[in-house]
């Protein structure tokens, strides 16, 4: 039997595509990463999972697993030839427990479906991003994604309380008891979150929810300079419940307004502009002790409060509308962190590495002021990094600052060359063996992470 009617009888004729019909799984949603598949397949359980893995295998087929294909770094993207194994199918949302504060999800699901279970129990999920309608729980926690709910929550490994997967060989490995103490044995689980497809196929998660806060507060602030904006974060350190900083910059903001995407609640532009949430018990007392926090800050051009739901989400749109805005102009994305002391002095040179190696090319820098993550946004820098030349500048920058070449969104294909700029000789060959160890073969999601052996 060929492999194709080996995955046909595994999951369904109809459920394996091949030609035209594999358009959208062929390539990211930036067109930055694209291939042409052998075929996708979209198993419904986890045993049909195991028979498609255990197929490719027998016929030396490499294979990617693939969510939402909302990645950023063409891990989920295929290369040529390779099976793409979609999870879509895979969408069950459990009920979720208030008891125990955890929610069953399959690898499917997506993002907001499992946000929106726990809403309903009263409960939150402590991960949020922009594409959570698309985004899927595979592929958020394949990247051990961070988001916006880091500072409270901690990044997606820690919302993680079990997993199912399988592995490279078809073996199904599940580890979905909950238990909150469970010393038995290495953590597989937490060795296979952030792994990106490279380890295993992620099926199933158990994961732990928090009590849902009755009140949200929010403030816009307009600073004069990134050296203003990380003052914010040391001035709003104090503030209890505080869940969410978030920055971006005067460019960003430009393409926003262009687009129509949001409106600013200010009447001058200002460099920077930081937007801060808390969670609490009443939105009025919240906004009380943001205000409060920054009635002294160096810097600060003016501000705006938010406690409707109506009024947050205006002032979200500002930040979060960012990634759809910038996408058609194709930028080089790079994902990158600083320590917070570094940021302004990041952001500061920053234009002049850019210039030196993309003239004309303008930053668009945004992100998640708390963890110093910075999602530089080089429209019409692609050119220019044809033999990487930008990434190299822009990476090398980020080293100088012993920062990290990617905060949340993964290595992918994007930046495995880089690795070494965060990473020593003795922690890429660790890594090697685990992948020797689990995918012998080399099968699951080639030519991701790690770069190769003779690079
Ligand atoms: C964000 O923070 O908006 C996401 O990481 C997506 C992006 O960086 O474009
Ligand atoms: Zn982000």
């Amino acid at each position: 039997m060929s492999l194709l009617e080996q995955l046909a009888a595994a999951v369904g004729e109809r459920n394996v595509l091949t030609g035209d019909l594999v358009a959208g799984y062929d390539r990211d949603w930036t067109g930055a990463w694209h291939g042409d598949p052998r075929a996708v397949v979209r198993p419904a359980t986890t045993d049909e999972v195991a028979a498609v893995v255990a197929a490719c295998a027998q016929a030396g087929v490499p294979l990617v697993p693939q969510g939402g294909n909302t990645g950023l770094v063409g891990a989920a993207s295929p290369s040529d030839g390779e099976v793409v194994l979609s999870t879509t199918r895979l969408r069950a949302v459990g009920v979720p427990d208030p008891g125990t504060g955890t929610v069953e999800a399959e690898a499917g699901a997506t993002l907001e479906a499992v946000q929106t279970a726990a809403r309903s129990a009263g409960l939150e999920l402590g991960v949020d991003l922009a594409s959570r309608g698309t985004a899927t729980i595979g592929g958020v926690l394949a990247t051990n994604a961070g988001g916006a709910r880091v500072l409270r929550h901690g990044t997606t490994r820690t919302q993680v309380l079990g997993l199912e997967a399988v592995l490279a060989d078809g073996t199904v490995v599940t580890r979905m008891n909950g238990l909150p103490k469970d010393n038995t044995g290495y953590d597989l689980v937490q060795l296979l979150v952030g792994s990106e497809g490279t380890l295993g196929v992620l099926t199933r998660a158990l994961l732990r929810l928090s009590p849902r806060p009755a009140a949200r507060a929010a403030a816009l602030l307009a600073l004069e300079d990134a050296a203003s904006a990380v003052a914010v974060a040391g001035a709003l350190r104090s503030v209890p419940g505080l869940d969410a900083l978030e920055f971006y910059t005067a460019a960003g903001l430009d393409l926003v307004l262009a687009a129509g995407r949001a409106r600013t609640p200010f009447a001058d532009a200002a460099p920077v502009h930081v937007l801060a949430e808390a969670v609490g018990p009443d939105a009025d007392v919240l906004a009380e002790a943001l205000a409060e926090a920054l009635e002294e800050l160096p810097g600060l051009q003016d501000a705006a409060l938010a406690t409707s739901e109506t009024d947050r989400a205006r002032l979200w749109a500002l930040r979060e509308s960012h990634t759809e805005v910038l996408a058609p102009l194709e930028p080089v994305k790079l994902d990158v962190a600083v320590p917070l002391v570094a940021l302004a002095s990041f952001l500061e040179r920053l234009p002049e590495v850019v210039a030196a190696v993309a003239p004309g090319v303008t930053p668009v820098p945004f992100g998640h002021l708390a963890e110093g993550n910075v999602h530089v946004n080089l429209p019409g820098a692609r050119p220019f990094d044809v033999d990487g030349a930008v990434t190299d500048a822009v990476l090398g920058l980020v080293a100088s600052y012993s920062g990290s070449i990617s905060a949340e969104h993964g290595i992918g294909r994007a930046k495995r060359r880089w690795l070494h700029l965060g990473r020593s000789a003795a922690d890429v060959a660790a890594m090697r063996a685990v992948k020797q160890a689990l995918d012998p073969a080399g099968l699951l999601s080639p030519g991701r992470v790690l770069p190769d052996p003779l690079a």
